[in-house]
C-alpha cells in the first residue's frame, strides 16, 4: 500500500518596513499554521546588544563581522506563540527591543560580513521545517525561492502609532516624535544599503495594512496561502 503523501515543507517570507506589523502577523500566522516562526530582525538586534556591551564602534564593519561569527544566537518558539531570544544563552528578549538597540541596529545590519553570517544561519534554521520568516531581505536574498512572499506596508503615521503603542505597552517611555525619527532613520539605512536592501521581491504580494487589523491581515495571508496550495502552486 502506498504511504500517504508527506506534507510539503513550506517557506513563507514576510518583508516590509519597520512598524508595518510584520512580526505580529508572522507570529500569529506561524502559530495558526503550526510552522516555526523565525524573527530575523531579532538576530540583528541581539548582535547589536552585544556590540554595545563590548563598546564596539558601529563604523567598524570588520569588528562587527568578527563578533557575528563568534556569537551564539538562539530563537525559541514558546507554546503561547511568543519567542525567546538568547544571546550566548542569556535571555535578552526584552533588552533587544529597547530604543538604544533600535538606534544602532541598522548600522549592524548594513555590514556585508554580518549579513552573510546571518543569512547562512537563517537558511540553516529554515531548512528543516516549514516556517514563517519576517525581515527585510527574506524574499529577495535569504529565501528567493520561498513558496509564498508577502510585502507588508502601512502609512508612516500608522506605523509610528503602532510602534509607539507597542513600546508603551512594554513600559518604555518614548515620544511619538522619537519613534518617528527612529523608524525613518532605519528605513532610510535599510533601503539604501548596498547589501540586500529592503526591497519588495518581484513575486511578493503587496499588502497595505494601514486600515487593516492584525487578525484581518493574518486572514488575508492565510487565504493567499490556501489558494496557492489548492492550485498546487506551492
Ligand atoms: O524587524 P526589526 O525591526 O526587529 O529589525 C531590526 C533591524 O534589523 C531593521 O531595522 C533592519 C535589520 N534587519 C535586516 O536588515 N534584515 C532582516 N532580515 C531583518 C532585520
Amino acid at each position: 500500500m502506498p504511504l500517504p503523501a508527506k506534507p510539503k515543507k513550506l517557506i513563507i517570507a514576510i518583508d516590509g518596513p519597520a512598524g508595518a506589523g510584520k512580526s505580529t502577523v508572522a507570529k500569529l500566522l506561524a502559530l495558526q499554521m503550526k510552522f516555526l516562526y523565525i524573527d530575523t530582525g531579532a538576530m540583528y538586534r541581539a548582535l547589536t546588544l552585544k556590540a554595545i556591551r563590548k563598546g564596539i564602534n558601529f563604523s567598524q564593519g570588520r569588528q562587527l563581522t568578527g563578533l557575528a561569527k563568534k556569537t551564539r544566537i538562539d530563537l525559541e518558539n514558546k507554546p503561547d506563540g511568543t519567542i525567546r531570544v538568547l544571546l550566548d544563552r542569556e535571555d535578552v528578549s526584552l533588552d533587544i527591543r529597547k530604543p538604544n538597540i533600535s538606534k544602532f541596529v541598522s548600522d549592524t545590519a548594513k555590514v556585508p560580513g554580518v549579513r552573510k553570517e546571518m543569512l547562512m544561519r537563517q537558511r540553516e534554521l529554515g531548512s528543516k521545517v516549514s516556517c514563517v520568516l519576517d525581515g527585510r531581505d527574506i524574499g529577495t536574498a535569504v529565501f528567493p525561492d520561498a513558496d509564498k512572499k508577502f510585502f507588508l506596508d502601512a502609512d508612516l503615521k500608522e506605523r509610528v502609532r503602532r510602534r509607539h503603542k507597542e513600546l508603551k505597552e512594554n513600559g518604555q517611555d518614548v515620544s511619538l516624535e522619537d519613534v518617528q525619527k527612529d523608524l525613518c532613520n532605519r528605513d532610510t539605512i535599510d533601503s539604501s544599503r548596498k547589501c540586500a536592501p529592503l526591497k519588495q521581491a518581484k513575486d511578493a504580494i503587496y499588502i497595505d495594512t494601514t486600515k487593516m487589523t492584525i487578525e484581518g491581515t493574518v486572514k488575508v495571508l492565510l487565504e493567499h496561502i490556501k489558494l496557492s496550495t489548492q492550485r498546487g502552486a506551492v
